[in-house]
């Protein structure tokens, strides 16, 4: 599967998106793109807010596209800063991409390819709500 994936169309469809990113407060964009088991590419910006705390992560955006264009389960996900380089996702939006991708999906980090399970162990998930 790591063969079929293809990393250069993803951190392309990143690093588009993070043009677009609404960051008049903290003027630091981002862009991530993933790639869906059906093979469709969903992407996200962050979208900032006067009210601070209200921002969006860039991954927000992604996982919303995600489940509006018909769902599906992530298998590979890039995110980058705004010079394009590798971004490693915040712990509130590894969560995001656990949820809709679990431990198998594979993210580019500064160290490499890693699945979700390296990135953030123990995680909590549907299961642990199961009675
Ligand atoms: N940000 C993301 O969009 N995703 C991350 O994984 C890390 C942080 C955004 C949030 C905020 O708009 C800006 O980066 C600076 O924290």
């Amino acid at each position: 599967m790591n063969a079929a994936i293809d990393w250069d169309r993803l951190r392309d469809a990143a690093r588009e998106i993070m043009r677009r990113a609404y960051v008049p407060y903290s003027r630091y964009p981002v862009g991530v793109a993933g790639l869906v088991d059906d093979g469709r590419v969903v992407a996200g910006c962050n979208v900032e807010n006067a009210s601070y705390g209200l921002g969006l992560c860039a991954e927000c955006g992604m996982v919303s596209e995600l489940a509006a264009t018909g769902g599906g389960r992530l298998v590979a996900v890039w995110c980058v800063d705004g010079k394009g380089a590798t971004l490693m996702p915040c712990g509130r939006c590894r969560q995001l991409l656990w949820e809709h991708g679990g431990p198998g999906c594979l993210l580019q980090t500064p160290e490499g390819i890693l699945p979700m399970e390296q990135v953030l162990p123990q995680a909590f998930g549907a299961e642990h709500l199961e009675p």
